[in-house]
């Protein structure tokens, strides 16, 4: 009778588990949570507490042995402020809970409650000691027009940022934007102005906390959703077009330096079907994996404006073919593929 029971119950479990999650298959279960094995590009994703992640727009960095993704909190009808999470092997990812809050909606705060903080990026100063988030910002109930760039630190990597300013770089509008820190240490925001018709840069100061006015234009093209990287001495910049929310096509341009000047290639990076809608997602960062040498991932929102919170990663190989980089569909991959790929 009891083998009976325990049928039961084990069938019932089986069933509560796939429903709750659809994707089962790929991993496994352990007492803590989901344990994944593999990148599956838009399928739903859970953290070690056996929720959605909750992080879009993302910056990933890596800290003492581990890797730190922050993005953006959707759910509420705003931004409800910046989650980080945590992994050693980038599979797998622990909930470490919101670095940065939104102030009460009350107060005359920049971050009060009902503003929108898109695409955090954070980035460490070792002269500080400090780490240093930056983001898209726009002020409660303003809707895109204050197109502002704000800056929060934190002595802890997962935080509570304290929020330091917001402002335009320069005078100029500021909204899709990411950071991108060079071999020297210096770091600079790259950011999309003059209502997204202007691509531009600027080196940020000593601390980090505000830009310099080392402030330029990269070009003039109308794009948008800006990510960097560097491979063989060349910058690599990914950008979308301006659609909102929708898809569009992706391309990229190449520099020797960050200053420029930028060539557009002719080339769409991404190969096969879905390609001319970035697999229907929009660019966010490019995040090189630690210990493989020349080892990228190309990391792409797939939103859903009807649930934002139900928006999809998309995490996909970046292969580098006579310097030209090429990204490819897969259902599903593991980092070994870089070592079959080289
Ligand atoms: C996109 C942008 C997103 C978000 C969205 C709002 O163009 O890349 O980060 O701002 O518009 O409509």
């Amino acid at each position: 009778m009891n083998a009976v029971k325990y049928g039961i119950a084990f069938l019932l479990f089986i069933v509560v588990t796939a429903q709750r999650n659809p994707d089962s298959a790929s991993m496994q279960m352990d007492n803590k949570g989901f344990v994944y094995h593999q990148f599956k590009p838009g399928e739903l994703w859970y953290d070690d507490q056996g929720k959605l992640i909750n992080a879009h727009g993302p910056g990933i960095i890596f800290s003492q042995n581990k890797y730190y993704w922050f993005g953006e909190k959707r759910g509420e009808r705003t931004s409800g402020g910046v989650n980080v999470y945590s992994s050693s092997d980038l599979y797998n990812w622990k909930q470490e809970g919101l670095a940065l809050s939104p102030d009460d909606a009350d107060t005359a705060s920049d971050i009060a409650r009902g503003c929108v903080m898109e695409r955090p990026k954070v980035v460490f100063n070792r002269k500080t000691g400090q780490y240093i988030m930056w983001f898209h910002l726009e002020l409660r109930g303003q809707g895109y027009r204050a197109a502002r760039a704000a800056v929060a630190v934190s002595d802890k990597i997962t935080g509570p940022y304290k929020f330091v300013a917001s402002f335009r770089p320069n005078g100029n509008m500021s909204r899709d934007m990411t950071i991108y820190q060079d071999d020297d240490g210096s770091a600079y925001i790259i950011y999309a102005s003059r209502d997204n018709f202007d691509m531009r840069i600027a080196k940020l100061a000593d601390d980090f906390l505000a830009v310099t006015a080392d402030d330029k234009l990269l070009f003039s093209d109308h794009r948008e959703a800006p990510a960097i990287f560097k491979y063989h001495r060349q910058y690599y910049l990914m950008t979308s077009a301006c659609t909102g929310w929708k898809p569009n096509e992706i391309n990229y341009y190449t520099s020797t330096s960050l200053w420029g000047p930028w060539k557009k290639s002719d080339n769409n990076p991404l190969k096969g079907p879905g390609a001319e809608t970035t697999f229907g997602g929009q660019s966010t960062y490019v995040l090189p994996v630690r210990g493989k040498k020349d080892c990228f991932i190309f990391l792409a929102d797939r939103w859903n404006p009807a649930n934002l919170t139900d928006s999809r990663y998309l995490w996909l190989p970046v292969q580098l073919k006579d310097d030209k980089p090429e990204i490819e569909w897969t259902d599903a991959w593991s980092l070994d593929f870089f070592d079959r790929h080289k």
